[in-house]
């Protein structure tokens, strides 16, 4: 028998940009996604087509049992990490020697396979290697972990990444002269907050204009736009959408001491908030 974990993520900074080659960095964040697999000749496991894919793509039979700390369908990368803690959980379990390097490449075009072609390579990368992410065009860099407090509030509006993606492609054809300086805005401010990594006060401001011109690309909803907004009064250094918006989540930058506080006026706008932090692991045996 083998367990293995796997984070969720968040975009801190640059989502829909990134679809168009500017730069973006993502996060793994502490609540996880717990797989056992075992060996057995009667397998039993959820319905999943992500799980039967792992079985197919590593060529054995083995039972699943799965513990999830994250919500599925809320843009945290859960469907990612249930996929890479699989893989981790079979290589382990089947002794089949795989580097971490294989498992999310493996686990990206399970996705790919699952979600007919649309899915990025971010979330699979973020939370087989956790830690915090530069993402440009294909390449993917890991940058130095910084100890970021982040309450991600999540509307409980279900949203879909691929038509959020859709209707900015669709805008960016109509209005190529006003959605592409948007993109190029958000690229320009990910690079800016990146050379203030270390000063979360600052950090906050720029997540604050990323949220306006996510809104402004037309993927806010009136019930992140309600909880940003709670998140800032009650005393975040910043907060925005994260992901592919039309619902879905938010992430507010917080200083230790309103952490609960913000949480606490999250949860009074009807939304459902996690108290997190950076997580550097990854995929991990448990
Ligand atoms: O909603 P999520 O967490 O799947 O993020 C989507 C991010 C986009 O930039 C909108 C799409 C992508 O593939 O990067």
């Amino acid at each position: 028998m083998a367990t293995w974990s796997a984070p969720g993520k968040v975009f801190l900074f640059g989502e829909h940009a990134v679809v168009y080659g500017k730069p973006g960095v993502a996060m793994a964040i502490k609540p996880r996604v717990f797989v056992t697999v075992r060996k057995s000749r009667n397998p039993t496991r959820p319905k999943s087509p992500y799980i039967d894919e792992c079985f197919r793509m590593m060529g054995v039979r083995g039972s699943v049992y799965v513990h999830s700390q994250l919500q599925s369908s809320s843009g945290l990368g859960s469907s990612a990490a249930v996929t890479v803690a699989t893989l981790s959980a079979i290589n382990d379990e089947f002794n089949l020697g795989h580097a971490r390097e294989y498992i999310a490449e493996t686990a990206f075009a399970i996705e790919k396979k699952v979600q007919k072609g649309r899915a990025s390579p971010t979330d699979t990368y973020v939370c087989a290697n956790g830690g915090m992410v530069l993402i440009t065009g294909n390449s993917k860099r890991r940058l130095p972990p910084e100890n970021l407090q982040v309450v991600v509030g999540n509307t409980l509006v279900s949203h879909s990444t691929a038509k959020m993606v859709e209707q900015v492609g669709n805008l960016r054809r109509k209005h190529p002269e006003v959605a592409n300086p948007i993109l190029d805005a958000i690229g320009a401010l990910t690079l800016a907050a990146l050379h203030n990594i270390g000063n979360p006060k600052e950090l906050g401001q720029y997540m604050d204009m990323n949220h306006a011109l996510l809104e402004a690309l037309g993927v806010g909803h009136p019930a992140s736009s309600k909880l940003v907004l709670a998140a800032r009064a009650s005393g975040a250094y910043g907060a925005k959408i994260t992901g592919a918006g039309g619902g879905g989540c938010i992430i507010a930058l917080c200083p230790r001491r309103a952490k609960s506080r913000v949480a606490g006026a999250i949860e009074a706008c009807e939304g459902r908030a996690i108290i997190t932090t950076i997580d550097t692991d990854g995929a991990r045996k448990e």
